[in-house]
């Protein structure tokens, strides 16, 4: 095999186009690691929010860097010690390391292997590599910071993204009354989902548009948009509610509700309950659009915008 590698990476903070594409040093599985072969690596808003620098104060970075933390691809070769998984295996992973230095826009990645789970069988390697960091989180937020219980009415800010499209699917399972949010052109996505009622934010006022759907107040809302849906929607949860967010870690919010903000976690455990919950509920992620790794930085770029519909996955 090779020593050397095509990678995307940037070698200091700033604009997104200086992420450039070219050769680096492959690197190796040391021990208790494995090389992973990356076939699929999803792109979410944090990775411009990496290139940009607005993380290095909670994120240690070593340069260049190779930005990327998802990833889906076929395990190359195992380090010393590293016996959980066979060269030729699928995996996926949210490969957010201490440091950030060796990401998943690149041929190859070396992870420890306690970041790896095996991917879902009954979806494709491109949709795989977009679920890991999304669906963490989705499920963070709503079973573990949250409490995500049997006929609560759950309200979603930006369900039609990659977060929002996981958490549709997952709060179905779990058999909760889901509205979501977004723009007029994905309202059909989020139906075709599992949604049972659907608002567009474009439309006028969003928690007037939820008092015209429900009568009581609601259980859950999952906050996972910017701008001003949460103030616009906070006196529909009702005293007692659970509001969990994964954009504003202090939004100020009433002191009758349960409030928690959630950084998403590497879980190897969670990402197998993942598949297992794609294998045989039917959990789709759909990628609306793929990218060569010649074009990271284009692809960053779009996520920025932060109307993605499903997920981007880079396929390197
Ligand atoms: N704390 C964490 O661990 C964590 C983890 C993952 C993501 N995040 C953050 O969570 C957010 C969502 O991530 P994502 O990957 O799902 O992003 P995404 O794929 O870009 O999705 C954004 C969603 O927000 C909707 N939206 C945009 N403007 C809105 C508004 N004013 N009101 C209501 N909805 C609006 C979009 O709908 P339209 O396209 O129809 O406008 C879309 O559904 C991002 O800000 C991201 O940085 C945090």
């Amino acid at each position: 095999m090779s020593t050397s590698m095509r990678a995307s990476y940037f070698e200091k903070f700033g604009e997104l186009d200086q992420i450039k594409t070219g050769t680096l040093e492959r690197p190796e599985a040391g021990e208790g690691e494995v090389l992973v072969r990356v076939r699929a690596a999803g792109v979410n808003p944090v990775d411009a929010a990496v290139a940009r620098g607005m993380l290095q104060q909670a994120v240690p970075a070593k340069f260049p860097v190779i930005p990327g933390w998802d990833l889906a691809g076929v395990v190359e070769e195992r380090g010393h010690a590293a016996r959980r998984f066979d060269a030729g295996d699928e995996v996926y992973a949210y490969a957010r390391r201490p440091t950030v230095q060796h990401g998943t826009f690149a041929e190859y990645v070396a992870l420890p292997e306690c970041y790896l789970a095996r991917r879902p069988g009954t979806i494709t390697m491109t949709e795989a590599g977009g679920i890991p960091l999304v669906g963490l989180t989705a499920y963070q937020a709503l079973f573990q910071a949250g409490d995500l219980s049997e006929g609560d009415t759950l309200l979603i800010l930006g369900a039609s993204g990659g977060v929002g499209t996981m958490a549709i699917q997952l709060a179905k399972t779990a058999g909760a009354i889901v509205i979501g949010v977004a723009s007029e052109r994905n309202q059909a996505y989020m139906k075709e989902l599992g949604a049972d009622e659907t608002i567009d934010y474009t439309a006028g006022n969003i928690g007037e548009a939820v008092r015209a759907i429900v009568r009581e107040d609601i259980d859950f809302i999952f906050h996972c948009s910017r701008g001003d849906s949460l103030g616009q929607s906070i006196d529909t949860l009702k005293s007692g509610g659970q509001l969990v967010s994964i954009t504003n870690s202090q939004p100020g919010v009433r002191d009758d509700i349960s409030f928690r903000y959630v950084f998403v976690e590497p879980n190897a455990r969670q990402l197998k309950h993942l598949r297992e919950l794609v294998d045989k509920e039917g959990i789709t992620m759909p990628v609306s659009r793929t990218f060569d790794l010649g074009d990271t930085a284009e692809a960053i770029r779009e996520i920025e915008s932060l109307h993605t519909r499903g997920k981007t996955v880079i396929t390197p």
